[in-house]
């Protein structure tokens, strides 16, 4: 290995005690592998195998706690216990090559499709309809809050049960737990909206239902992560100001680690802050003594993700990147990285195993994934 890479080589120990063998994490990413029920398939299996091949840490696609938090279809599912066996299938074929396996746990509330959710009933915070779109979520009661609660916490308890290391809530995308946290889709006057304070309740309260599931349930030292998207773009919507006053009080949960959903790593902050720094720079400052972050946003190469991990943040997800070059890591440490790809051909679904409805998706989204132009 050049031993100038050997920084995101290093092993990183968490404060419960888990030790992650490097610093490379593979991001969580939904590729409708899945059967319809979010039992695990064989072509998913063949997928962890090859993404979780190398690195330290493998965050799953985004699983559903409850019947209606699916989104698009076929995403994995936790929400009842007869997926317990599929779920250990998954976490045995990523722990397989040393990787911590990671479940990603969340509810889709208002981005959810009505052909994918029981009786076609989206819900969500409150009544604000997607943007473009007539279809209204309605708003949750309080009795159906606490249900959702609760169901991340049976979710967490089955993650536990199947060989998980460990749950990330899925705080980030504008799915349920971010509707709640913006005051553009959050507009209710109850204890769960209404000022910062009040739409960091339901967040928070999932935090603590996900805590004490693990102090119950977990014989082994296991990891809760929480991410986050910093901002919305739209006004009102979550600014940088409200994304660190979320930030100190998930800081202060002692969650396990903290991971920021970016398209770019060194992105800035749009508003709320006066400063020109990039926003995980802000986001380090602020809590990254107390609390592990990871990183993550349009990395590719070995010089990129160590340019990122300079920035003081201890781990790099890759998501792209690890779906066009499944043996990114296993170049760094043979000393090929100069054979990594960062491209995808016309060529490469077979090869790369990369699902139809994924592939199509990739090759009619200009400039989402890097494609070279000849085939
Ligand atoms: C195909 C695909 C599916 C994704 N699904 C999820 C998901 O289930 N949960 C999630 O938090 N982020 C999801 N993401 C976002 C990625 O985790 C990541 O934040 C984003 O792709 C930026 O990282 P990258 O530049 O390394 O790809 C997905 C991204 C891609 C490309």
């Amino acid at each position: 290995m050049n031993p100038k890479y050997r920084p995101l080589m290093e092993s990183f120990h968490f404060k419960n005690g888990v030790e992650v063998k490097n610093r490379i994490v593979l991001a969580p990413m939904t590729i409708s592998y899945s059967q319809q029920d979010g039992t695990i398939s064989d072509e998913l299996i063949a997928y962890y195998e090859s993404r979780s091949n190398g690195v330290g840490m493998a965050v799953t696609g985004s699983t559903i706690v409850t019947p209606n938090s699916r989104v698009f279809g076929g995403e994995l599912a936790a929400d009842h216990d007869d997926k317990i066996p599929s779920l250990q299938r998954l976490a045995t074929t990523i722990k397989k090559s040393g990787a911590k396996s990671i479940l990603q746990i969340f509810h889709g509330g208002r981005e959810s499709s009505p052909e994918v959710v029981p009786n076609s009933e989206i819900v969500s915070a409150s009544a604000v309809a997607k943007e473009g779109l007539s279809v209204f979520p309605r708003a949750l009661e309080e009795k159906e809050i606490g249900e959702i609660i609760r169901a991340f916490g049976a979710s967490t308890r089955r993650a536990i049960e199947a060989g998980f290391d460990g749950v990330e809530i899925h705080g980030a995308n504008r799915f349920l737990i971010q509707q709640f946290f913006s005051p553009y889709t959050n507009q209710r006057d109850d204890r769960w909206g209404g000022n910062i304070d009040k739409r960091m309740a339901f967040p928070l309260a999932v935090v603590d239902e996900v805590q004490k599931v693990v102090a119950e349930c977990a014989k082994q030292p296991f990891l809760v992560g929480y991410r986050l998207s910093p901002e919305e773009e739209w006004t009102p919507g979550i600014t940088m100001a409200d994304t660190l006053k979320l930030v100190e009080a998930l800081a202060n949960k002692s969650l396990d680690y903290l991971h920021f959903s970016l398209m770019d790593f060194w992105s800035k902050p749009r508003r709320g802050v006066e400063d020109n720094r990039s926003r995980m720079e802000i986001i380090y400052e602020l809590v990254g003594q107390r609390v592990p972050v990871i990183g993550v946003g349009s990395i590719h190469t070995p010089d990129e993700a160590l340019r990122a991990l300079q920035s003081g943040v201890p781990f790099i997800a890759l998501g792209r990147e690890l779906i066009i070059d499944p043996d990114w890591v296993g170049k760094i440490t043979l000393g090929k990285e100069n054979e990594i790809r960062t491209e995808l051909t016309l060529n490469d679904q077979e090869k790369l195993g990369i699902a139809e409805p994924l592939w199509l998706k990739i090759i009619n989204t200009p400039g989402w994934f890097p494609i070279a132009d000849k085939t």
